[in-house]
């Protein structure tokens, strides 16, 4: 499908990303809240059912939704009715959680699938501890190993995603050795972006050992791996500003998944109105417009996400899931 860069209203979004949460467990040093944390600039909440339920109704339908943030969702406790919330109104096919695993078992993600939840991700950057407390402060490995095991019997998608910095790259063969021996998975590795800690971002030979080090990797039988934006097709611009809007803990309207800057919209509440109604509103029209000159320092620069920086060495069709949606 391609994009229509304009200013009318997209016809169907490809996906929405709802932060329910800014509160969580870990102390990932790459991650946005971690640095604002550290700085005093971030305080941790929910979003709560009643907001949840407003900004899924003022939303048209599309075919998925991503219920995640920068925090962990199995720590909101409105979680199950707000997944169940979005089954019922019956707009959304793949309705999915981001986690990072180590708050709940594995029978709190059963519960979830009750109540709607059909497509998981989980975030597992490496399996061995030394490296877990530099990358993902807080995790205990083995926890982790043992909710995998549990995620290899479930019938929904299950997406193991690996955020590869400079201090897990050369640990990415064994641990997808691992997983591989754990269980059929769709894998996403994908490098770090610049969320405060440009230290640790692969330079262009770390991204050519990324590479050689999944090559080198194959065959893992059980896996289907989604390539690193540095092997994908460039491309010239971002569609996430039209097609794959977010809403932050408070509602707002943000361009993508990458930032939950309110104020880039001024503070667009979808609490309060639909988003045909936000999309038509200036100060997101004019947002849009000077993206197409040129994508702004905030919230672009740093952002793995944007196809002018990706590396075009993949040209293959898009990556198949493993599990697939009944
Ligand atoms: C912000 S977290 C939220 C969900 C959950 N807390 C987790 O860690 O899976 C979503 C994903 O962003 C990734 N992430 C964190 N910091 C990143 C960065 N600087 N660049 C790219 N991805 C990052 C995490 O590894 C995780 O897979
Ligand atoms: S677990 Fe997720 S939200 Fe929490 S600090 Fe790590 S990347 Fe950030
Ligand atoms: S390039 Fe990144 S930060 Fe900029 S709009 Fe696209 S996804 Fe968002």
């Amino acid at each position: 499908m391609s994009t229509d860069f304009s200013d009318s209203l997209p016809q169907r979004l490809q996906f929405m990303l709802m932060e329910v949460t800014t509160a969580c467990n870990l102390r990932c040093p790459g991650c946005r809240r971690t640095n604002r944390r550290e700085d005093g600039e971030w305080s941790s909440r929910f979003m709560d059912l009643a907001t949840a339920r407003k900004v899924l109704d003022n939303f048209p339908p599309i075919s998925h939704l991503i219920v995640s943030g920068f925090g962990e969702v199995a720590f909101n406790p409105d979680l199950p009715d707000i997944l169940a919330y979005a089954r019922d109104c019956g707009k959304f096919r793949i309705i999915q959680i981001n986690t990072n695993g180590l708050a709940r078992d594995a029978d709190y993600y059963r519960m979830l699938i009750e109540h709607g939840l059909n497509y998981l991700m989980v975030s597992v950057d490496t399996l061995d501890q030394d490296i877990a407390d530099q990358v993902r402060t807080g995790t205990d490995v083995n926890r982790l190993r043992r909710l995998l095991h549990d995620l290899a019997t479930f019938r929904i998608p299950v997406i193991v995603s690996i955020t590869v910095s400079k201090e897990n790259l050369e640990g990415l063969p064994s641990l997808l050795r691992e997983i591989n021996d754990i269980g059929k998975f769709t894998v996403g590795v994908r490098e770090i972006g610049d969320m405060g800690q440009p230290e640790r971002l692969l330079d262009s030979d770390g991204e050519i050992r990324l590479a050689r080090l999944l090559m080198e990797s194959l065959p893992l039988p059980n896996l289907r791996i989604a390539p690193p934006k540095c092997l994908q097709a460039k491309d010239a611009r971002c569609v996430d500003p039209w097609l794959r809007p977010g809403v932050t803990v408070d509602g707002y309207l943000t361009p993508c998944c990458w930032t939950n800057d309110a104020d880039l919209f001024q503070r667009l509440s979808m609490v309060d109105m639909t988003w045909e109604e936000a999309w038509h509103k200036p100060e997101h029209l004019e947002w849009l417009r000077a993206f197409r000159e040129a994508p702004p320092e905030n919230p672009c620069k740093g952002c793995t996400r944007d196809p002018r920086q990706f590396g075009g060495l993949w040209q293959g069709s898009a990556f198949e899931l493993y599990r697939t949606l009944d």
